[in-house]
């Protein structure tokens, strides 16, 4: 865009309607804090040095929870209302010429097109008739909560008037303040001195602008959005829900354009950073988190929950199945009911069946531990088949201990493998064995108690007292 645009986001507030003790910009939808959402939409239009976070509630959590470099944040250390909140801004920004937009932190479903038509409208405007800035209205059939606008004989925005304020008559407005305005920057910063605390609450209000504005001789026009949905403010855990579900439903959609097909759509939740494949079925329940990304041809069972992890092309992960942080080469099957707990790397064409944890572990290509195991901290080669009941004991009670196995080992069923061990390329590990001493390649190591016989002893036992010997 040729129009330098500055952006400021207001995101100071508590919002006392959350009844919460996180800040309101913190509370996350979509897989991610509101103010994020709002940040991720301003990079779009300005760069980072041109946008400035208006904080004060959890002034640091709030800058911490913005990963972008470059992004100025500005103090308000009263919350003294969002015409407050823009004011302190002026030092900083009066020199920044050409347009100042500014947004509300806890809108997030705000689109850049919308924000550019805002700016291409006012640039238009101002070129035409001096108009100072422009807002995004919309008809809303229940404006409960929002600012009305009220507009004079010409068409332009004489007043908001804030629900509380508002006269019966005011009251039946439809037409609502969106909350997000694109101003001429330098008429801006010159008449925003003009702000008085609002007599009934005693805050600055922002949409004293308007009128303000009018009366010095710049009229400020007001374009409406089709969807007052997308300028959705969240004030309250409720609207919390109702934005995540609209944003969550975007996702799918945008997914299932794309290729993927999702089972019951409507109970699957996806980050917005999550990548999915071509062909790839997600089924009822899941839930697929964070950075994940997954090829094509894959499926993911119903209720698994997939977090920040790479699952090549045609990965299968069986129902009731948690992965975390790990990396599923082509054709490897985990679950149902497995659990890959952290940083893991399962190679192509293994496999990990029911009740199995993983940890640290790497299984090497064709690889199968299918029932009831833990391996942790572990790297096995390839083809290596882990018995039912397999526990790598890599704990001490002070410090975790590394267990390595073989290619085309066979590790029998119930073992415990006390780390750090080792065992060699082909070994094999009896059942039911306690293996403390390194295994040799393509040795048998047995390590459990050799089986006593007594004959006849329970068909003893069985017999009455009066004719034992
Ligand atoms: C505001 C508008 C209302 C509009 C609605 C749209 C005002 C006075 N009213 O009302 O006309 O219809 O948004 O959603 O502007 N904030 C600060 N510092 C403050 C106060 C607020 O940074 O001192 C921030 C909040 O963190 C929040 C944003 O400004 O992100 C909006 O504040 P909020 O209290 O939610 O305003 P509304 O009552 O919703
Ligand atoms: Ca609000």
């Amino acid at each position: 865009m040729q129009t330098p645009v500055t952006v400021v986001i207001l995101a100071a507030g508590l919002g006392t309607r959350m009844k919460s003790r996180r800040a309101k910009v913190l509370h996350r939808v979509g897989g991610k804090p509101l103010v994020e959402h709002v940040i991720e939409t301003a990079l779009q239009l300005a760069p980072p040095e041109r946008i400035f976070v208006v904080v004060g509630h959890q002034a640091e959590e709030v800058r911490r929870a913005v990963a972008t470099p470059g992004i100025g944040f500005i103090h308000q250390s009263e919350q003294n209302g969002t015409g407050h909140a823009v004011m302190i801004c002026r030092e900083a920004l009066a020199g920044l010429g050409g347009y100042l937009l500014i947004l509300y932190g806890d809108s997030p479903l705000l689109r850049v097109e919308t924000l550019t038509r805002l700016i291409d409208f006012e640039v238009s405007r101002d070129a035409e008739n001096q108009t100072a800035g422009t807002l995004l209205t919309a008809h809303m059939h229940d404006p409960t909560g929002y600012g009305r606008v009220v507009r004079n004989a010409r068409g332009h925005v004489a007043d908001i008037v804030e629900q509380k304020a508002a006269t019966p008559g005011q009251l039946a407005i439809r037409e609502a303040n969106m909350g997000i305005y694109c101003y001429r920057a330098e008429i801006f910063w010159r008449h925003i001195g003009k702000l008085r605390p609002n007599p009934a609450s005693g805050e600055y209000y922002l949409t004293d602008m308007p009128a303000i504005l009018d009366r010095a001789g710049f009229p400020v026009d007001a374009l409406q959005i089709d969807d007052a949905r997308e300028a959705l403010g969240i004030n309250s855990r409720v609207e919390l829900a109702e934005v995540d579900a609209l944003l969550r439903d975007r996702k799918r959609r945008e997914l299932m354009l794309s290729g993927v097909t999702i089972e019951k759509p409507e109970t699957v939740t996806i980050d917005a950073g999550v990548r999915i494949g071509m062909d790839t079925i997600v089924e009822p329940f899941a839930q697929i988190l964070g950075k994940t990304t997954i090829g094509e041809n894959c499926r993911i069972g119903a209720a698994a929950i997939v977090s920040d992890s790479e699952l090549a092309d045609g990965v299968e992960i069986g129902p009731f199945t948690v992965v975390h942080t790990s990396h599923l080469e082509s054709g490897a099957h985990a679950g149902p009911f497995a659990r890959l707990r952290m940083e893991n790397h399962v190679a192509a064409g293994a496999h990990i069946g029911n009740f199995v944890e993983l940890k640290k572990t790497r299984l090497g290509p064709g690889a199968k531990a299918m029932h009831l195991a833990y391996l942790g901290d572990s790297q096995i080669g390839a083809q290596v088949n882990i018995g039912a009941g397999t526990i790598t004991c890599n704990y001490d009670g002070f410090h975790k201990h590394p267990t390595a196995i073989g290619d085309g080992s066979f590790i029998g069923s119930n073992s415990t493998l006390v780390a750090p061990i080792e065992i060699g390329v082909g070994a094999y590990v009896a059942a039911g064995s306690v293996i403390t001493e390194p295994v040799p390649p393509d040795a048998l190591a047995l390590g459990r108690a050799r089986q006593v016989l007594k004959p006849e002893w329970a068909k003893k036992r069985r017999a009455p007292k009066s004719s034992r010997a």
